[in-house]
């Protein structure tokens, strides 16, 4: 079924110029993208894009580096796109991650992992009105 979900390039890869090469992958493995917009995150919207996470340990160390430097941020459409994008990042823990990831090649760290893409439909859905207030356009076929 095709679904859309949020994806944000984090700014250690942005930093790294690799902004072409990971929606490159995204694109090979089918996903479209159908909106983006590059930003750097006040420490207001970090805070709130990750308030699922406040209180925990990492949770200042997070928010200290997604406000350290641009980030881009878009929407990806496609067959099963949540789960896709997640394979294709790898996981969370760049340590845990399959070669040939995204988070295998460009992450520095846990924190600096270089991606991140929604956990499921549901939350995909709030993370993209999240950014994307104003809404997303069809896709063009
Ligand atoms: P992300 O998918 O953006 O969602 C929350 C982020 O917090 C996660 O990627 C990691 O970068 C970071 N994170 C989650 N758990 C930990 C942890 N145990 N230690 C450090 N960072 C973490």
């Amino acid at each position: 079924t095709t679904e859309r979900t949020l994806s944000i390039i984090k700014p250690n890869a942005v930093a790294k110029n690799a902004i072409g090469a990971i929606l490159g992958r995204f694109e090979a493995a089918g996903l479209h993208v159908v909106a983006a917009r590059m930003l750097h995150l006040s420490r207001e919207q970090a805070s709130a894009f990750y308030a699922i996470h406040q209180g925990k340990p990492f949770f200042e160390e997070l928010v200290g580096f997604m406000t350290s430097g641009p980030v881009m941020v878009q929407v990806l459409e496609g067959d099963d796109a949540v789960a896709k994008n997640r394979d294709i990042m790898g996981a969370t823990n760049p340590a845990n991650a399959a070669p040939g990831t995204i988070r295998a090649d460009f992450a520095d760290s846990f924190t600096e992992n270089a991606a991140h893409g929604s956990d499921a439909p549901e939350t995909a859905e709030i993370e993209i009105a999240f950014f994307f207030p104003e809404g997303v356009c069809p896709r063009t076929r």
